[in-house]
C-alpha cells in the first residue's frame, strides 16, 4: 500500500486524476471502477477538464460503479446513476458505463449479472474508492465476514446518518443498496483510495494501522498488491 499525504483536497484531486489519466493513456480500452460520494467529485472535475482540453479520450473506456441505492425511483437526483451523469458521464465521451440496477425486480439476479458483466469485460483495471466514516468501501458495511461478490446490503445507521445530507429528511435515505463485494473490489488489478477531511481520520487510521478485520472492511486492502491511498492532511491526522 503506497500512501500519499497532500496539503489540500485540491492536490488529492489533481494527483488522483493523474493516476486515472495515466491508466487511460496507457490502456485506452481500460475498464474503470468508479465511486460516488463527495470525495471523488473534484477528481471528476479534473478528468472533465483533461477531456475538454483534448488530453483524454474516454471513447474506448468502460466503467462499472461500485454501488447503487435500492428503492429510489428511476431518475431520482440522488440515485448514484444520476450523480455519475451529473458529475462525470454527461461531460466526457465515455464508451459505456454500468451501475447495478437498484430497481431490478430480481435483485439477486441483478447482482449475479453485474458480477458476470465485469468478468466478461475482462475485469477492472483501476478501481477508484472512497471510504465511509465507519471504514466501509462501496456499501460493504462492517460485519462478521468480508462479502465476496456483488450483493444486496443493508446500510449501517452511521452510513444513513452520513448520507442524510443529500436528502430532504432522514426518512428518505434508502436503507438498502446493491454493492460490489469485497471480493469484486480485491479482484481489480489496481486500486486508488481517496479520503478527505477529519471525519475520515479514524477510518483511515484503522485501515492502515489497525488489524485486518471485516469490522473495518477497508483494512482488507492491505492484502492487495497494488493499492495507492491519497489523503489530505486532515484525513491523515491520526497516522
Ligand atoms: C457512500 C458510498 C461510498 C463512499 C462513501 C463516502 O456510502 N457508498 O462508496 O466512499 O459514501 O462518501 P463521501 O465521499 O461523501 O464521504
Amino acid at each position: 500500500m503506497v500512501v500519499h499525504v497532500f496539503d489540500t483536497p485540491a492536490q488529492v484531486a489533481q494527483a488522483a486524476a493523474a493516476v486515472i489519466a495515466a491508466q487511460v493513456l496507457q490502456k485506452p480500452d481500460s475498464v474503470l471502477g468508479l465511486a460516488t460520494g463527495s470525495t471523488p467529485m473534484d477528481t471528476y472535475r479534473e478528468l472533465i477538464s483533461l477531456h475538454r482540453g483534448g488530453v483524454l479520450d474516454f471513447s474506448r473506456v468502460k466503467s462499472y460503479n461500485l454501488d447503487e441505492y435500492v428503492g429510489l425511483p428511476a431518475g431520482h437526483p440522488e440515485s448514484y446513476v444520476s450523480f455519475m451523469k451529473r458529475n462525470l458521464f454527461d461531460h466526457i465521451n465515455i464508451g459505456s458505463y454500468s451501475l447495478p440496477d437498484g430497481s431490478a425486480r430480481d435483485l439477486q439476479r441483478e447482482c449475479e449479472s453485474y458480477e458476470q458483466a465485469i468478468r466478461d469485460d475482462g475485469g477492472i483495471d483501476l478501481q477508484l474508492l472512497g471510504i465511509g466514516n465507519n471504514g466501509h468501501i462501496g456499501f460493504n458495511e462492517p460485519g462478521k465476514a468480508f462479502t465476496y461478490s456483488t450483493n444486496l446490503t443493508t446500510l449501517a445507521q452511521s452510513t444513513i446518518d452520513a448520507n442524510k445530507r443529500f436528502f430532504d429528511s432522514i426518512d428518505q435515505v434508502p436503507r438498502q443498496a446493491l454493492s460490489m463485494g469485497i471480493g469484486t473490489i480485491m479482484e481489480a488489478r489496481s486500486i486508488l483510495l481517496l479520503a478527505l477531511g477529519e471525519a475520515k481520520a479514524q477510518a483511515v487510521y484503522q485501515m492502515i494501522r489497525g488489524p485486518i478485520t471485516p469490522r473495518v472492511p477497508a483494512s482488507i486492502l492491505r492484502g492487495h498488491a497494488r493499492v495507492t491511498v491519497m489523503l489530505d492532511k486532515a484525513a491523515a491526522a491520526r497516522l
